[in-house]
């Protein structure tokens, strides 16, 4: 079992909820995080909820001097790498920056954790991998394809950690790629959850902000796709859920030769329809909807096998769509502008 984890990208949503999971489960935290699209008062709040203290260094996973003083600071188990970039549109745009961030960084993060003799890992990547695949619902040995710089930037690290788990000159190395469905809802308190900068581009979050009236209506891209409703299907996944496989993904490391690829999703696909329908249930607003056209990329239906996740994890989801719609529900009402109102204090680990 590993006792401390360094947690990258741990202010951010998925990874705020996998350091309360992790204290939670007793595991010591460390984080390191540089803010770029999320606040200190997520971390203020993980501590608050745990009711335990975890180390956070406010630095960048390329800065290979800060990761140095951060092996080299305390003993870690093992790693796991939520940091990097996540908005499609933004990489179709600005590719350098999510080849910089995400694969130059995994990089850096990899050869630091090498130098430091910690060779256990669980990295987030996600289904993004799959492209438009052939048939659901979708197993790890899908064949993965990009279409995009973001889902190449995962595919490239995949790749990596592939390669770099089978090289003959290589201390064993132990891996795990979670390749994650669509993450929604947050902690049952309220008290973290997805703060979006700006427009959101994901369904949940946009939903949401129309729910607690910062937007007017949601945009539903398309209902003339081969799906029962003509609307978008995906596998929506409580963020808690999500978290606790990462849990899993630790345990299972144990066991683990080389680089493992684990589907996280429930297994059920919703449309966009249904997923209105369960917000309006969930927060009693009536969500005004207009359907558009189709956004450009899309895909028709995606949800996972969730078999291997059982068989290799021992995990399964257990929070359904309405207890995913009120969490996010109780956390969006609670903090209808996300952290921004919010105050921090403030406690870096200084380098
Ligand atoms: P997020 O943006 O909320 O969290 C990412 C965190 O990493 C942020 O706190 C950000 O400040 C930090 N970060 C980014 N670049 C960094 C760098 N160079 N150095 C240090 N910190 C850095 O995103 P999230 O939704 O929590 O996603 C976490 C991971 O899961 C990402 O790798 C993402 O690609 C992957 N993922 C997310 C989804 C999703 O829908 N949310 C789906 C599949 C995979
Ligand atoms: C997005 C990312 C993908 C990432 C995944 C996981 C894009 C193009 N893809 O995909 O890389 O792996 O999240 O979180 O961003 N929808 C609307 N109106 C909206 C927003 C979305 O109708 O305002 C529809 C979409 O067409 C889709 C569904 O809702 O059918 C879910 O969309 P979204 O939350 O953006 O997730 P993905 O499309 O799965």
């Amino acid at each position: 079992m590993s006792h401390t984890v360094l947690v990258t990208g741990g202010a951010g949503y998925i990874g705020s909820h996998a350091c309360l999971e992790l204290l939670r489960a007793g595991r010591d935290v460390v984080v390191i995080d540089n803010l770029s699209n999320a606040s200190r008062v997520s971390l203020d709040r993980v501590r608050e909820l745990a009711g335990c203290e975890l180390v956070f260094h406010e630095a960048d996973i390329r800065d290979r001097g800060a990761l140095d003083g951060i092996f080299a600071a305390q003993r870690i188990d093992a790693v796991i790498h939520f940091a990097g970039l996540k908005a499609v549109g933004e990489s179709v745009e600005q590719p350098l920056a999510y080849y910089d961030n995400n694969v130059a960084g995994t990089v850096t993060l990899l050869s630091a954790m090498r130098a430091a003799g910690v060779r256990d890992l669980v990295f987030s990547s996600s289904c993004t991998v799959y492209g438009d695949p052939a048939q659901v619902p979708v197993r790890e040995d899908f064949p993965r394809s990009a279409t995009n710089p973001y889902g190449r930037s995962k595919l490239i690290i995949e790749d990596m950690l592939f390669d770099l788990a089978a090289s003959p000159l290589e201390e064993p190395w132990r891996v795990v790629l979670l390749r994650y469905f669509n993450p929604v809802g947050a902690d049952a308190s309220g008290r973290i959850g997805e703060d979006p900068a700006g427009i959101p581009n994901n369904l949940m979050p946009f939903v949401m902000q129309v729910a607690v009236g910062r937007r007017e209506r949601v945009r539903v891209f398309g209902d003339d796709y081969p799906t029962p409703d003509g609307t978008g299907v995906r596998d929506y996944i409580h963020v808690t859920d999500l978290a606790v496989g990462h849990l899993a993904a630790l345990d299972a490391l144990a066991k683990t030769r080389g680089c493992v690829a684990v589907n996280l999703g429930t297994g059920r696909g919703y449309s966009v329809l249904d997923m209105i329908a369960a917000a309006r249930r969930a927060t009693g607003h009536p969500i005004p909807h207009e359907i558009v056209a189709r956004r450009p990329g899309d895909i028709a239906a995606t949800y996972a096998d969730p078999a291997f996740a059982a068989e290799y994890l021992d995990w399964r989801a257990a929070r359904d769509l309405d207890v995913m719609v009120r969490d996010h529900w109780r956390w969006q009402s609670a903090n209808p502008t996300g952290y921004a109102d919010a105050s921090s204090d403030s406690r870096t680990v200084p380098r």
